[in-house]
């Protein structure tokens, strides 16, 4: 009887009317946030329910929007409820409900998180085929997948909404409610109407793309990774392809990820018979020196319907392996398959179906292509080295080459460490996320490392020339550097949106800007690197247990005058920074004043300080409130 009530409930709760046409599936998924897309036949009041714990539910509705499906001529309806305010590294349960219904129950997701991870890639998957089922049981065994990157020709037809409910929504389902695709425009998506069904289905990070072209070319991070995707079919289009262009040229310079991954259709070395297109010579011409010139990593592309791994590449030509872009092509998804060709940049080929698992760790990636019976056709493993920016280490302060003993000094490069991570306190340690950095294979302090970054202080006791050296797990790159008795730079610090010198009163502590100028007779005190050896054994990385002074003869110039600070040295509590205090005379005029600090005789840059007028001060505290 208690079985028979629970069966009577349990169908209660199911609804009858409404008829799901295509199964519920996640786009867009970041930490905090997911997109869930399904279409009914009939016009329902569409919503979800979601928990990270299966107990506690909370709703959704959905936006719907009906649309017309060419064969039938029938009206169907695609629901679409953006989830926000997620935790990360989350799994949630969710169920869609119609007219208040449950519609289907039992689905799950997981929010992106920090740390390694797992994504699949594929391309030129839209046949129908055995092997794209085959491929796509597999695909969705893969527990671990985080995400999935599709290299375009998602459908090998027109593009149609129908070849897409056929060959990739009605495929796909099981993968697609659980882990987010993220697609690349092929050929074959385009269709009659410029991939309008592909955009309608969709729902895509905007990446700051301009609003013309949204959906077609866009990037998102995951963990340490950042991906980009392209519509190399813009290409043919002279003005949009610079706009995309230039677009990824920000998108890559901006990016202060570790991996730069980067997918699009039209591969730049096809060896088979689309090695003399069109498209692919415009890639090699107009992608690959901005690919290269941000040190993108490994580059999925499909169009030939096969496998192919190239030869690590820079600027086109063959370097070692921890130096270069690796380029695939993975269109080996379920059409019908396409014989390998030769050329110089091939390193491997198959004409096989397949799929892509990509491991990505917080120093390795490893790719391994997996065939429709589960075999391993191929396996690299990409372990970048630390490149440096031309010019090599530069003054924290001023960023010039200018350092001297003691400096704040940063390295600006590629590959520099795997994430950001801070040094705990002092000292300051001389490894962070297996990173070393060295003068003269000394090792520094270090402040703060990051991929493109890293801050450091060099020895007090040190002259001359020296080879500043970043190590890591990968390799070590290594610059020389030719040190100044003193380099003296002037800090700067953020004021709304702006910045200002770092001078403050040393009365109140506060900031001196153009809406609070220095008065005279004031003490102020300006906040400097570079300054130099000091008057007591300090050693780099320690913080200084007390205000200890600058060997050198230091001055400040102030407009026309040149002052003596009441103290030039070390500040307390910190490292490698220095604190000049100064009196700003009582004869100077109010205006906008030049301001260097001249060490041994060398001048910072220089900053503008306002001076205010003393008795207008005095005025305003007496007619206060
Ligand atoms: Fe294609």
């Amino acid at each position: 009887m208690r079985a028979q009530l629970g069966l009577w409930l349990s169908l209660a709760w199911v609804c009858p009317a409404a008829t799901l046409l295509r199964s519920p599936y996640v786009q867009n998924v970041a930490g905090d946030r997911a997109t869930i897309v399904w279409v009914t036949r009939e016009p329902v009041a569409a919503s979800i329910q979601y928990s990270p714990d299966g107990r506690q539910w909370r709703s959704a509705a959905a936006a719907s929007t009906p649309f017309v499906a060419r064969h039938t001529g029938e009206t169907r309806y695609q629901h679409q409820v953006e989830l926000a305010g997620l935790s990360p590294g989350t799994v949630y349960h969710y169920r869609i409900l119609a007219d208040g219904f449950v519609q289907r129950d039992g689905l799950r997701f997981r929010t992106a998180a920090p740390g390694p991870f797992t994504f699949l890639v594929l391309g030129d998957s839209g046949a129908g085929s055995v092997a794209q089922a085959e491929l796509a049981r597999r695909m969705s065994a893969e527990g671990d997948a985080s995400l999935v990157l599709h290299v375009g020709d998602i459908s090998q037809d027109d593009g149609s909404l129908d070849c897409l409910e056929a060959h990739y929504f009605a495929v796909y389902a099981p993968l697609m409610s659980r882990v987010p695709i993220y697609p690349a425009l092929g050929n074959h998506d385009y269709g009659p109407d410029l991939a309008a069904p592909y955009l309608f289905v969709h729902r895509l990070p905007s990446s700051r793309v301009p609003a013309a072209d949204a959906g077609r070319y866009y990037s998102f991070d995951w963990g340490e990774a950042h991906f980009v995707s392209l519509d190399t079919n813009l290409l043919v289009h002279a003005e949009i392809a610079e706009r995309m262009l230039g677009w990824l040229d920000r998108d890559l310079g901006s990016t202060s990820r570790f991996w730069k991954i980067v997918f699009f259709h039209h591969p730049p070395f096809p060896s088979g018979h689309h090695r003399e297109d069109a498209i692919s010579a415009s890639v090699r011409k107009s992608v690959l020196p901005v690919l290269d010139r941000h040190g993108v990593h490994v580059v999925f592309s499909g169009h030939e319907h096969n496998y192919q791994r190239s030869r690590p590449l820079r600027n086109g030509v063959p370097v070692a392996p921890e130096r270069g872009t690796v380029f695939f092509i993975t269109g080996g998804g379920g059409a019908d398959l396409h014989p390998v060709g030769s050329r110089p940049e091939l390193a491997f080929g198959a004409k096989v179906h397949h799929y892509l698992r990509v491991e990505v760790g917080a120093w390795r990636m490893r790719v391994t292509a997996v065939t429709a019976e589960g075999g391993i056709l191929d396996r690299v493993e990409l372990a970048p080295e630390p490149e440096l920016a031309p010019g090599g280490p530069v003054n924290s302060g001023s960023f010039t080459p200018q350092l001297a003993p003691g400096s704040l000094i940063s390295v600006f490069g590629i590959n520099l460490a795997s994430g950001h991570l801070r040094a705990a306190g002092f000292p300051l340690p001389a490894e962070l996320d297996g990173v070393v950095v060295t003068w003269n294979d000394q090792p520094l302090p270090l402040l703060f490392v990051s991929p493109r970054q890293i801050n450091a202080q060099l020895p007090y006791g040190i002259e001359g020339e020296g080879t500043v050296r970043v190590r890591t797990p990968n390799g070590s790159a290594e610059a020389t550097t030719k040190l100044e008795r003193a380099a003296p730079a002037i800090l700067h610090v953020e004021l709304g949106d702006a910045l200002v010198p770092a001078v403050i009163r040393y009365s109140t502590g506060e900031l001196v800007h153009s809406l609070s100028p220095a008065l005279p007779g004031e003490t102020l005190i300006i906040y400097a690197v570079g300054l130099g050896p000091v008057a007591a054994a300090v050693s780099a990385g320690q913080a200084a247990a007390g205000p200890v002074p600058v060997r050198h003869r230091t001055e400040v110039q102030l407009g026309p005058l040149l002052l003596t600070p009441s103290f030039a040295g070390l500040a307390p509590g910190f490292s490698g920074l220095y604190q000049i205090r100064i009196e700003v005379p009582r004869a100077l005029r109010p205006g906008a004043y030049v301001l260097r600090v001249l060490t041994a005789g060398v001048a910072s840059e220089a900053v503008t300080v306002p001076i205010g007028q003393e008795a207008l001060a005095a005025e305003w505290d007496a007619e206060g409130p």
